[in-house]
């Protein structure tokens, strides 16, 4: 755990996708800077709780919510648990980070595949902001996790692609609509980054070379890299910047590394 600074004492976080992966890491890094976390996830409480666990040994405070985004009723009952956990509290920091990924191409994308990318990508956490808005303080934080698949052509992931652009364009509308409560809200986009949800590729030393051959920093991404700049967004040197994508890549697929 990174050392705390302490600046987000006081402050409330919901992390969806909490449990594993990059919503860990934001996690555990929010929990550090002192914010008491909401660690959502969808399925895996084995993992919810290790999450919560790893920040109350660290001194932290957080508790687990859940939800299957893509099923009825999802987003109520995530927003039941959470108004519950926070027991009268505003809620400070957002971060929709849960997601799936895809492996298809188009001729192999399936209406369900389709239908189900959208559910957990983009509607559950257009539906986690709207929901959200009331319980918003000023001041506060939404912080969504693209990709950088809507920066550049990966065509096995072209439904994963769509709804990562859908996600990313939601931050420049909503920015103005809260601006003037002080709440940012912005686009973070990972490359690649070592995750269960990347395992089958990230696994493959010719891949892993392939994608540190077109990245300038030259590796593949840890969980920790993104959660530090999710934040610093999330806390108050990132008050000045809203309605913007923050490419969070090492540098991938610039142009050509000679
Ligand atoms: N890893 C990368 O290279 C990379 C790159 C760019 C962007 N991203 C984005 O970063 C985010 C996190 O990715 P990751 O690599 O950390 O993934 P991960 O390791 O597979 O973790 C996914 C998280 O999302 C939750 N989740 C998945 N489906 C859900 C559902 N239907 N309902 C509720 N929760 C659900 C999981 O909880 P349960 O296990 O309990 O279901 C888990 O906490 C995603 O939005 C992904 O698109 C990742």
């Amino acid at each position: 755990m990174v050392a705390t600074t302490g600046a987000l004492t006081g402050k409330t976080a919901l992390v969806t996708g909490g449990s594993r992966g990059i919503g860990r890491a934001v996690a555990l890094r929010l929990a550090a800077e002192g914010a008491w976390v909401a660690v959502h996830y969808g399925g895996d409480e084995g993992a919810a709780r290790e999450t919560v666990a790893r920040i109350e040994e660290a001194g932290g405070r957080a508790f687990a919510v859940r939800a299957r985004f893509g099923a009825d009723g999802a987003v109520d009952r995530l927003f039941e648990e959470l108004t519950a956990g926070l027991a009268g509290r505003g809620l400070d920091i957002l971060v929709n980070n849960a997601g799936i990924s895809s492996g298809s191409s188009v001729s192999q994308v399936t209406r369900e595949e389709w239908d189900r990318l959208l559910a957990v990508n983009v509607t559950a956490p257009f539906f986690v902001i709207q929901r959200a808005l009331p319980l918003l303080n000023d001041g506060g934080r939404i912080v969504n996790m693209g990709s950088t698949a809507s920066r550049f052509a990966v065509s096995t992931q072209i439904g994963y692609t769509v709804t990562k652009a859908a996600l990313e364009s939601l931050a420049p509308s909503l920015a103005n609509e809260l601006g003037r409560r002080g709440i940012t809200v912005n686009t973070v986009a990972p490359g690649a980054i070592r995750t269960d949800l990347t395992a089958a590729y990230t696994s493959v030393p010719e891949v892993v070379a392939g994608l540190e051959a077109i990245t300038a920093l030259g590796r593949i991404g840890e969980p920790e890299d993104v959660a530090d700049v999710v934040g610093f967004l999330a806390g108050p040197q990132g008050r000045w910047i809203t309605g913007r994508t923050i490419d969070v890549s090492g540098g991938t697929y610039l142009g050509p590394i000679v």
